[in-house]
């Protein structure tokens, strides 16, 4: 089932082209990552799904519904983190959600649980002027999950942000999309940065969209190495075995199993050692760099 999906999307500004013909899906329950380099056409795309771009051809749904001509009830449906937001920094962070509720008709509830979502449940009466970047990011995040929308739209919620604090936005997001029953589609031009969080990627390059997918079958596609979970009781044990084994390249013991990086060759040979000795085993995610150097070589190919 599909919570967004575009087809052949052209947006030009004047002569210039942010999209050219992008077609995508985003899956329901998905975290999808929207991927490319500065200018590829992220921002526009997001404004389109939003209904405050006009496409100038292609056809564009969200929940079934065309942004364009139904951007009240699409918008009821959709959070959204800009990728400049701009706040008032007067208000108190408590009174800017609750304003934020009364415009979308919802009672003071909901702004309990954004808050304490997002982790601002101590900062409710804290100045909008006095919090720092990433605690800015996390009250633009709370503002967009309000309401309890069906689709999250995040435009680079890391930019700007030092490495622990991306880290600590990137897990938000993980943590708000196993929370809410929501559809999140989060973009960034740092390419390895959302493997950790998201499960399907579309990569975006000069208005067009050059591949897309889940991650665990464009790993497979294009030969990037993955990290699988393995559960076990006693994982240092296992751990010195797995490290001699063939096409393993990284493990990190956890409490209760472990993390296995492994070449893109060896994973289902490894799989099925695996999984004859017993184990459970969960594919984590893909390595997006990978991914995305082999899609941009291939396109090299392809033109050159
Ligand atoms: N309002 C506008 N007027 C003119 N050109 C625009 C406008 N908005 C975007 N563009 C152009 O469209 C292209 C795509 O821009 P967009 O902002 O969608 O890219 P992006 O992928 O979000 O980039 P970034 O990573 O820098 O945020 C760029 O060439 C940009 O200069
Ligand atoms: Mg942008």
């Amino acid at each position: 089932m599909e919570a967004i999906s575009v087809e052949e999307l052209t947006k030009k500004f004047g002569r210039v082209y942010a999209l050219r013909g992008a077609t995508f899906h985003v899956e329901r329950g998905s975290v999808t990552a929207l991927l490319g380099p500065n200018g590829a056409g992220k921002t526009t795309t997001i404004k389109v799904l939003l209904g405050l771009l006009r496409p100038n051809s292609g056809r564009v749904r969200v929940l079934g519904m065309d942004p364009w001509r139904e951007e009240v009830e699409v918008r009821r449906s959709i959070g959204v983190l800009h990728e400049r937001p701009v706040y008032p920094g007067g208000f108190r962070v408590r009174d800017l959600l609750e304003y934020v509720a009364r415009i979308r008709g919802l009672n003071a509830d909901s702004v309990d649980r954004a808050l304490r979502l997002t982790g601002l449940g101590n900062h409710g009466d804290a100045r909008v002027s006095s919090l720092s970047r990433g605690y800015l990011q996390r009250l633009g995040i709370a503002a967009a999950i309000v309401g309890d929308p069906e689709v999250l739209l995040l435009d680079e919620p890391t930019a700007n942000l030092d490495p622990a604090a991306r880290m600590e936005i990137l897990d938000l997001v993980s943590l708000l999309s196993r929370e809410l029953d929501v559809t999140v589609l989060v973009s960034s031009h740092i390419i390895p940065e959302l493997e950790r969080i998201c499960d399907h990627a579309i990569l975006i390059s000069e208005g067009r969209v050059v591949e897309q997918g889940n991650l665990r079958e464009l790993a497979e596609r294009y030969r990037s190495s993955v990290i699988l979970e393995v559960k076990v009781d006693e994982p240092r044990g296992l751990a010195s075995r797995l490290m001699s084994m063939d096409g393993v390249i990284g493990v990190e013991i956890l409490e209760g199993g472990l993390f296995l990086k492994v070449k893109s060759d060896r994973i289902r040979e490894v799989e099925e050692d695996l999984m004859s000795s017993g184990l459970s085993v969960t594919f984590r995610t893909s390595s997006l760099q990978d991914i995305y150097t082999n899609v941009v070589a291939r396109d090299a190919n392809i033109s050159g």
